[in-house]
Parts: structure tokens; C-alpha cells; sequence
């Protein structure tokens, strides 16, 4: 890893082993792209940029003939000086003038990364990254921008952030900051993300990029199963195991945007950030304001390629250290099984059957502190209804342990009903706009975050259950969007700062937590995955994926978010069936084995189940725990398959000595039999011996020639294989 300057400190070079990155500043002014991509040994500028006279154009004061702003690769774009594509940023001057023209000013490498304020971002131990940090300005407008680029050692990775400074007398205005502003050369790429919906998050949407400008977004106040903060852009050929990828993910939990923009000369514009519909700030003179981290991924690889990418990223560098190499404990959550039906005699029957089988964690869900089993009521007040359970949450901690199992709760803080004692006596804490109607959502109100006393009150709530050490676990909850956006609290200037400023107290109130609170496992979750990002993953360490636990869906699902996330963030439970989302019947095998590459967990009513089931759970928990380690901290692919009756999945450990493989069949489909399985990520020098089955394969042979597998008739059938080096 190495930034160098070259051409008398006009272009500098970001690398490592696997990628370059490459600016220059031409003609003392203006910072340009120049690569990015596979790394290069020395960039000796082969691609030198070609300029050329056109007409209905601007002409510029510059010592360079022709240069046109239409097609120049600005790395930071702004508007209205002949640029006419998307801009990265726009201020509003002090004078109302809604113009900015950035020029570099200067460059240095910083050996620290530095930390964003408020706002989550990946972290390293001293030697792991650099740092470029670039100056520009405008000396007229008061204004300069910092830019921060870090590379990982080893990883096909860069990081990105700004920091705008008002160093003027007055007053302005950001209408918008980008964290990422990209320029690809002019070829074919696809434009590929994942979209969905409550209980069927992470689908994959791929189209050929066309011109003009592409986008997606969330304007929901979370980062949304909608839009998931994340595109790629690849090469038309790429599938999971070849081709090149350009991947970009940001660090953050609230309404985000994303566009990419193909000019008509077929250069790409890609960009990503807070959404601009939904942000304003004003920055007094001498104030600073920072944008999200973004991360830019470089594979060529595959789409396989810029997943090890992330997930060795988030791995190592954004989820809380202390959980990093903690093999995360099997869990039985009490929703599927009591919804808001919570009693002490349910728990305590649950626990000893749990225990039994190997449980290791009870998560008591929803229920515990409401008036009546229904959502209507008491969210805010986070009172146990000893009505429900005697006793109190103490009483069901004493219970929980006393079975040998850790005690984890559910709370959904951010949230107040109107049914509360909360709501009457600080009506002016919920989210509201004055003579406007509040519309509720899973019949509760928002909490304004933004506020201090909100923000100190969560917190104390959290003191008051986590002091005394009796829970170690906690199921953080989110369940609607946002409406009336609006904080009583603000000035009038301020007001539209809100939606970001939810966010920045969301992270104050999670960072004070988890922090005093180190040792508990914090659980993130938003109606499943509508929060699923990784601004929550820096402070949860494991995330709820989706309220589907179809076993059939579940494999589209988990296959989407493993684009980006390693299976250990990703929880996934064994249910009843015939599931409670779609209604499907599935065997519990194939259950099991849908969910075992994962965060494991069972969510189910265990005294419903026969004895064959019981007998079959107490066999999957111990096989988990005996793999758990290779399980969740091994590498985790999903495998291109010769048709799309079939989803496969691999989890190998790092020397490649041993590999899980799972091969899902959809659908009973006589037509498609016979197809070949290659295992792409086994060493081909080893053999291997196949666990269930006792046969040796050479790696070579499961790598070039594949598996077959026969036609099952059934449904949703599952094909599991245990392979290990023999030596
Ligand atoms: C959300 C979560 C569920 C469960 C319920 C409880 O829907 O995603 O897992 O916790 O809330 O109300």
C-alpha cells in the first residue's frame, strides 16, 4: 500500500496490491480522475487526456487549448461554469447565489485515518491504511473542501469522505455534498442494486446503463428495503465468479441517493450520498460540516470478488472490536412463537426446552411492556406489564439464567405511542409539523432524535436495564418511515436539517450505548432488513435480515445482501411451518440449511415441535457449533449454477482445507437434471474427503469437472456437503 506524488506533485498515486487509483491536477487548478481500477506497477499516463475542439461549448481561462468542461473528469463537479452533468456539490453563498468553483489547493498524506465526527466509518490499527487528503477552495465564497481517500492494505478498497470548512464572514447555505463522485471511462457497464419491499428485501436489479442519468434513492428517513445504499456498476459479462466490478456502499442509516450519469459521449458520472430532497445546512462562518464515508469497491474478480472485498472490510475494519472474532451464540427469539402474548409460564417452558437443545440465548421480542397484546399502545414508556410477567424483566432474567441460557430484550426506541404516559406528558417530543395531522405508522409516532432531552432519555432508559449486567443482548427495532419531519425544537433557519440531524442523534444514542455497554451483543433490526446498512453494522454487530423466514425466499434474500455483507452480520432463524409470511411448507432440514451459513437462530414454538423435530434441531445445534468458527469466520460465496432451478452457496475457510457447500433446488423440474456443480474456490492441489459420504475428490476434479447431484422430487429440496483436506 502507497500513495506517491509524481510530475512534480501534479498526480498522485493511491495502491495497493489490487487496485490504483490515480488523480492529477491540470493546469494548477482543476482536479481530474484519471484511474481507477486493477493496480498498476507505475502510471506512466498512457491515457493521456485527449482534448478536443467542440462546438456549442464554453471556453475556459486555462493555458490548455480546447479544453471543454462537457466531457473533463472533475473529481468534486460542481454547476455553472460549463460542467453541465450532475454536480458532487451546491452552496448556496451568503449573496443568495447558488454558484461554487472549486480549485486545488493542496495535498499531503495523513499515516491516520481520520475519524468522521458523528458519523460511523471504518476504522484501522496504525500501518493498516493511508490517508490522501486533498484541499480545494474558493477564496470568493469562503468555502473549502476537504477530500479524504484511505486505502487497505490488500483490500480492493478505497474510502472516501469531505469535510466543507465556511472560512468566510457569513453564512451559507450546503444544498448538497456527495460523498462519492466517480468518473469511468466511456464503455458498457450495467447498472446493478437491490431493491424490495417489508419481508422480501435484497432483490437484484440489473439493467444496461443508458444515457442520461440513473437513479435510485431512499427518501424515507432510513436507509430502506427499498433501495438498499448501494449500486455497482459492471461489465456485461460479469456474473458471480469473473469479470470486473465497481462496487459502492455508504456508511449511513438515513435517506440516501444515488446516480450515475452516461453523457452523450458515453463517459460515466457515478455519485452517492445524502439525499439532496431531503437535506439543507446551514454552516455559520468558521463551522464544519462532514459527509458519510463511502466505499469504493474494485473487483475483477467477479461479483464473488467485490464481495470478499466488503465483507473482509466490514469484518475487520466496522463492526465493534469486540465482536469481531466473537462466535455469536444461537439464539431462540419468542416472536413467531407468542407475538405480543408474553407470559412468564411460556417463557419458562420455551427456556427448558431450549436448554435442552442447546440454546444458547432467549430473546424475549415484542409484548413485554405493552397494555394489551397488540402494537396499539405504551411505546416509549418501556415499563414491564407485571401483569404479563410478574415479576418484572428481573424475574424472567432469573429465569433465563437460571436455565444456563444468556437473556436478551427486544425495545424499539426511536418510537412512542400515543397510548403512553410518555406522549402525555412530552407531546412536543414526537416528530411533528404544527396544523398538520401526525400520521402514525404500525400505529406509532417517531421520536424527534434530533432533541437532547430525547436523545438523554433513550440512553437513561438503557442505563436503567443494562447497569446491572442481567441482559446481554439487545434487539435495537425500527418499524416505519418517517412523516412530518419537523422538530418543535429548532430554529427556523435549521429546519430543514432535521432529517440528518434524526440520524446524527440516532449515532450519538448508539455510540453512548454501546460503548458504556461494550459487552452486550446489540442486535439491529428495522421490520427485518428496512435499516440494514453499514452505518447500523458499526454499532450492531449482527443485523435482523427480514421478517420472511421462508426458506425459499430466504435464499434470495441472503443471497442479495451477501453481496455485502458477511453471513456472520446476517441473522437467520428456523421457523414453523407452514411459514408465517408465505404460507409455504418446507422441511426442516432444508430449513436448517438455508439458515446455517449464517447468524443461526431459531424462532419457533419448540413445545409445538414432535420428538423426530426436537431430536433433528438438537443435531443441527450441535453440527452448528461444532463448524460455528469455519461457519462464521470463514469466506462465503454464492456460485454461479447451470440454471435457475438451483441457488448455491459456499463457505471455505481461509487455507481452503475445508468447504461447506449448499445447492438448493427450487422446484421438482425433470427437464433441468443432470446439471454440473463446480466448487470454484476449493485448491485444486488438495483432495477431499466429503464427510456424509466418506468419498475423496480431488479439488481439481470437484473445480473442472463439478458435482451432479440427482433430481429429487420435491420442492425445496436441499443438497448439503462437507468436504476437508485429507492429507
Ligand atoms: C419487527 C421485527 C420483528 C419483531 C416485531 C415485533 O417486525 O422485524 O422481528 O421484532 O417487530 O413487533
Amino acid at each position: 500500500m502507497s500513495i506517491n506524488f509524481q510530475k512534480n506533485g501534479l498526480i498522485a498515486h493511491i495502491k495497493n496490491s489490487s487496485i490504483s487509483y490515480i488523480l492529477e491536477v491540470i493546469d494548477d487548478k482543476y482536479l481530474i480522475n484519471r484511474y481507477f481500477g486493477k493496480t498498476i506497477r507505475e502510471y506512466r499516463e498512457t491515457n493521456s487526456f485527449q482534448y478536443f475542439k467542440r462546438g456549442y461549448n464554453t471556453q475556459h481561462l486555462s493555458s490548455i487549448e480546447n479544453l471543454s468542461f462537457d466531457d473533463f473528469p472533475f473529481e468534486y463537479p460542481t454547476r455553472g461554469h460549463g460542467d453541465y452533468r450532475i454536480p458532487a456539490i451546491s452552496i448556496t453563498q451568503a449573496t443568495g447565489i447558488d454558484f461554487i468553483d472549486l480549485t486545488f489547493k493542496e495535498w499531503r498524506i495523513l499515516n491516520e485515518k481520520p475519524k468522521i465526527s458523528g458519523l460511523p466509518s471504518t476504522f484501522s490499527e496504525e500501518g493498516e491504511t493511508e490517508t490522501l487528503e486533498i484541499i480545494c477552495e474558493d477564496i470568493s465564497a469562503g468555502i473549502r473542501v476537504y477530500m479524504y481517500y484511505s486505502i487497505f492494505d490488500n483490500l480492493g478498497i478505497i474510502v472516501r469522505h469531505q469535510k466543507i470548512e465556511n472560512f468566510g464572514k457569513q453564512k451559507i447555505t450546503i444544498n448538497s455534498a456527495k460523498s462519492l463522485s466517480l468518473e469511468l471511462p466511456a464503455k458498457d457497464y450495467d447498472f446493478l442494486s437491490l431493491y424490495g419491499t417489508h419481508a422480501k428485501e435484497a432483490n437484484v436489479s440489473r439493467f444496461a446503463l443508458h444515457r442520461g442519468i440513473q437513479k435510485i434513492e431512499s427518501a424515507r428517513g432510513a436507509s430502506s428495503p427499498q433501495h438498499q445504499p448501494f449500486f455497482a456498476l459492471v461489465s456485461p459479462d460479469t456474473c458471480e465468479e469473473s469479470g470486473e466490478v465497481y462496487g459502492f456502499h455508504l456508511i449511513y442509516s438515513g435517506s440516501f441517493s444515488a446516480e450515475v450519469e452516461k453523457d452523450q459521449f458515453g463517459n460515466v458520472r457515478a455519485q452517492m450520498g445524502l439525499n439532496p430532497d431531503n437535506f439543507k445546512w446551514s454552516l455559520e462562518s468558521g463551522e464544519i460540516f462532514e459527509t458519510p464515508e463511502v466505499v469504493i469497491n474494485y473487483s475483477n474478480n467477479g461479483l464473488n470478488g467485490m464481495s470478499q472485498n466488503f465483507h473482509k472490510l466490514y469484518k475487520s475494519h466496522l463492526i465493534p472490536k469486540k465482536f469481531m472474532n466473537q462466535e455469536r451464540p444461537i439464539l431462540l427469539n419468542s416472536w413467531e412463537s407468542m407475538y405480543y402474548d408474553v407470559t412468564l409460564d411460556k417463557i419458562e417452558q420455551q427456556s427448558n426446552i431450549a436448554q435442552e437443545l442447546g440454546i444458547e440465548l432467549f430473546v424475549l421480542d415484542d409484548g413485554w411492556f405493552r397494555l394489551t397484546n397488540s402494537s396499539k399502545t405504551s411505546m416509549g414508556d418501556w415499563k414491564c406489564n407485571e401483569k404479563k410477567l410478574p415479576g418484572g424483566i428481573n424475574k424472567v432474567a432469573e429465569i433465563i439464567h437460571k436455565k444456563g441460557l444468556k437473556f436478551g430484550l427486544w425495545f424499539e426506541p426511536e418510537m412512542i405511542s400515543k397510548a403512553s404516559n410518555l406522549y402525555s406528558e412530552h407531546p412536543e417530543w414526537a416528530l411533528q409539523i404544527p396544523n398538520y395531522p401526525m400520521v402514525e405508522g404500525r400505529n406509532q409516532y417517531v421520536l424527534d432524535l434530533s432533541r437532547k432531552d430525547v436523545q438523554e432519555y433513550i440512553i437513561n432508559i438503557f442505563h436503567d436495564y443494562l447497569k446491572d449486567g442481567q441482559i446481554e443482548y439487545i434487539k435495537w427495532d425500527m418499524n416505519r418511515p418517517l412523516t412530518e419531519v419537523n422538530s418543535l425544537a429548532l430554529d427556523f433557519g435549521r429546519k430543514s436539517e432535521i432529517w440528518h440531524r434524526y440520524i446524527l442523534g440516532l449515532y450519538y444514542v448508539l455510540e453512548t450505548i454501546t460503548s458504556t455497554y461494550p459487552n452486550v451483543l446489540f442486535e439491529g433490526c428495522s421490520s427485518g432488513g428496512a435499516r440494514f446498512d453499514p452505518g447500523m453494522l458499526y454499532y450492531t454487530p449482527q443485523i435482523w435480515t427480514s421478517d420472511n423466514t421462508d426458506a425459499f425466499d430466504r435464499t434470495i434474500i441472503q443471497s442479495g445482501y451477501s453481496l455485502l455483507y458477511p453471513p456472520i452480520a446476517m441473522g437467520a432463524h428456523v421457523s414453523i411451518t407452514p411459514n408465517h409470511q408465505t404460507g409455504r411448507i418446507t422441511s426442516m432440514n432444508t430449513r436448517y440449511q438455508v439458515a446455517r451459513l449464517f447468524n443461526l437462530g431459531y424462532e419457533l414454538d419448540l413445545s409445538k415441535c414432535q420428538d423426530y423435530e426436537m431430536k433433528e434441531i438438537a443435531e443441527q445445534i450441535a453440527e452448528s457449533k461444532r463448524n460455528r468458527k469455519f461457519i462464521q469466520y470463514g469466506d462465503f460465496f454464492r456460485h454461479d449454477v447451470p440454471n435457475d432451478n438451483y441457488s448455491m452457496w459456499s463457505t471455505v475457510n481461509s487455507d481452503k482445507t475445508e468447504a461447506i457447500v449448499i445447492i438448493f433446488q427450487k422446484f421438482y423440474n425433470p427437464i433441468k437434471s443432470h446439471c454440473l456443480f463446480k466448487l470454484n474456490y476449493l485448491n485444486s492441489d488438495f483432495d477431499y474427503c466429503e464427510k456424509n459420504t466418506g468419498k475423496i475428490y480431488g479439488g481439481d476434479e470437484l473445480m473442472s469437472v463439478g458435482l451432479s447431484i440427482p433430481l429429487i422430487k420435491s420442492d425445496f429440496h436441499v443438497f448439503a456437503f462437507h468436504f476437508e483436506k485429507i492429507s
